[in-house]
């Protein structure tokens, strides 16, 4: 049981990816990845810290796992809290043996020997200040449909609420070429759906000078077998008209742009140091709005930031109204060990902060209930993403990222496949539809990879 290990993954779509790679790297080590954490040697968390509530569900986990201590299994903690607490993490829970934050993973297979050699205090937390990505060819890829790749690790914004970049460490890009070879191997492997991901994925840099991020952009939509690229997740600060010309005139490139604006209010996004205006993000809408084609728009937003009086966020509202979100992800100030927030004056109230969210949640879903109407009689595209047996249906995903639920005669189009849909209903959080008569659904090969190259 030694060489087994069982992995939780917590938190954002960067950790779920991370998580991949150190599935690799372990496999590569000649360890073994098990479902249940009872059959497991070694028990790693890749954990998450950016709310409160995100850390207390891993300490909760932890003490969970207390009582599998004396079957003789290892626990490791990675990522975010590992990278905030360090070494605090020993002291709560003594049968941690291993703590290492993201900037530290291309020294795993180091780390795992001196784990197996019996070693309990093991550290990777020193790396922050690193300028290297972690590339590394072994991957499992656990999305079956859609390919991850990390182009910019890390994130210099330091706005005043955020914990990432005391826990990720500063921003690193990897080069076009090395991006360009992975995209190119995910598609010889018969990938047709690309992410790419960084934690400001827009305020890519290629280290070699090659691209700007809208050129990568369009160059990987351009790789052939390539239907779908998204990316997430941008910065207003970094958000160029380019990327916006790169979506209208690149089919593949994805309907859909992810610019979290945290608030409508410029004083709350000065105290946020967010580093724009309210005048300066819709200057950006109204770009996107301007477009060929119908882009759809989503944003994160906290409400209750130190000090945002009513009048603040009633500007929240009025902007939600003026841009009309496709989808909004919304969150109570929640206040993150190191970062400024946590001593400005004029907190806000909890009861305050919920009714609030509860009052943008509210108006967003109208919003969302109205706008989603224009797909009503539409044929879009579906990527097929499972099935709901009960329902009899097949759920699928719009190059929008809306959730389409629709019905299929005849044999049902499997997985991964694209069918074109005719919309029948509209719902505040998702579309129905039927399956064109005679559609044929397009179905990718996949082929394993027979050889990695990287540089
Ligand atoms: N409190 C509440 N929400 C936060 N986010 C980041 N830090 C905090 C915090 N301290 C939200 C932001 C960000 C999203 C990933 O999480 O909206 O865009
Ligand atoms: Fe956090 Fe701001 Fe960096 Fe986003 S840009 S990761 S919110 S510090």
């Amino acid at each position: 049981m030694s060489k087994t290990f069982y992995i939780e993954t917590f938190g954002c779509q960067m950790n779920a990816h991370d998580s991949e790679k150190v599935v690799g790297t372990l496999e590569h080590e000649g360890y073994v990845q098990v479902e249940d954490e009872a059959d497991a040697g070694l028990v790693l968390y890749n954990t998450c810290s950016i709310r409160d509530k995100a850390e207390q569900k891993v300490f909760h986990r932890l003490n969970e796992y207390k009582r599998l201590q004396g079957e003789g299994k290892k626990f490791g903690v990675l990522g975010c809290v590992a990278q905030q607490e360090g070494e605090r993490i020993f002291e709560k829970a003594p049968y941690v043996s291993l703590v290492a934050g993201s900037a530290s993973y291309r020294n795993l297979p180091e780390m795992l020997r001196r784990l197996e050699a019996g070693e309990t205090r093991i550290t990777g937390l020193d790396d922050r200040q690193t300028d290297q990505a972690f590339e590394t060819e072994f991957i499992a890829r656990t999305n079956p449909n859609r390919g991850y790749i990390t182009i910019i690790e890390g994130c210099d914004k330091f706005c005043a609420y955020c914990v990432v970049p005391y826990t990720r460490g500063k921003e690193r890009s990897r080069t076009s070429a090395s991006v360009m070879v992975e995209a190119r191997r995910m598609a010889d492997m018969g990938y047709t759906d690309i992410q790419l991901l960084g934690q400001n994925v827009n305020s890519w840099r290629d280290p070699s000078g090659r691209m700007s991020f809208a050129e990568l952009l369009t160059a990987v939509g351009s790789i052939a077998g390539i239907r779908r690229v998204r990316f997430t997740t941008s910065h207003p600060r970094d958000f160029t008209r380019d990327i916006v010309e790169a979506i209208d005139a690149t089919p593949t490139l994805c309907d859909h742009i992810h610019l979290p604006v945290q608030s409508g209010s410029t004083a709350v996004l000065h105290a946020m140091a967010r580093e724009y205006t309210r005048e300066w993000y819709l200057e950006r809408m109204s770009w996107i709005h301007g477009a060929k084609r119908d882009i759809s728009i989503t944003s994160d937003m906290i409400v209750g930031f130190p000090g945002e009086t009513d009048a603040d966020f009633e500007q929240t509202i009025t902007l939600i109204d003026a841009v009309k979100y496709d989808a909004v992800f919304a969150f109570k100030f929640s206040p993150r060990p190191n970062t400024p927030a946590v001593h400005m004056a004029d907190s806000i109230p909890d009861a305050v902060k919920s009714e609030r969210l509860r009052i943008l949640m509210d108006r967003q879903r109208e919003i969302q209930r109205e706008h989603y109407g224009r797909h009503l009689g539409q044929v879009v595209e579906a990527m097929v993403e499972g099935y709901n047996e009960a329902r009899g249906q097949v759920v699928g995903r719009s190059t929008q990222n809306k959730t389409i639920n629709f019905t299929a005669s005849g044999e049902r189009p499997p997985q991964g496949s694209y069918v074109d849909v005719r919309i029948t209903q509209t719902l505040p959080n998702s579309l129905v539809g039927e399956a064109l008569m005679n559609a044929v659904p397009f179905v990718p090969v996949r082929r394993a990879a027979d050889f990695v190259v990287l540089n």
